[in-house]
């Protein structure tokens, strides 16, 4: 079971956490695939998708810290680089067929995986930005 969606997990109420969101439901969505092989194309499509998402809402959210002068945007933006390495890596190896372990072996592996991969970057670094985006939001509404 992933963690439900919480709205102290908001941060901008725009697309930083349309994203967000998006990237949760493609992890739920993942993780509630059932470990068959049979089943393997349909989770695939979920991380697909995913990738998909993130590489477009990592964009976003460079873009927004640059917008706002985040003084921890390079520091976030090499772990966002990261992140996308370690998920091509996932996807990689769910693909490939030569794996010595069975699909729902590395399904059960990748639930856990996938979860960490999303909930530790947003919330040691995503959420560190809520309050100079809300500082920035609050200073463009009186100016
Ligand atoms: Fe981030
Ligand atoms: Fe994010």
């Amino acid at each position: 079971m992933v963690m439900e969606w919480q709205e102290s997990m908001c941060i901008d109420h725009g697309g930083l956490d349309a994203d967000h969101r998006q990237q949760h439901e493609l992890i739920r969505r993942f993780v509630a695939a059932p470990p068959l092989e049979e089943e393997r194309d349909l989770a695939l499509g979920c991380l697909h998708a995913l990738r998909k998402v993130t590489l477009r809402h990592f964009t976003r959210e460079e873009a927004v810290q640059r917008a706002i002068g985040y003084p921890d945007a390079r520091e976030h933006a090499e772990q966002h680089r990261r992140l996308v390495g370690l998920l091509d890596d996932i996807i990689d190896q769910l693909e490939r067929g030569d794996s010595p372990f069975q699909y729902g072996y590395l399904k059960g592996k990748t639930d856990e995986i996938l979860q960490f991969w999303f909930f530790d970057h947003f919330a040691k670094a995503d959420l560190k930005l809520r309050r100079h985006v809300e500082r920035f939001q609050a200073r463009s509404a009186s100016s």
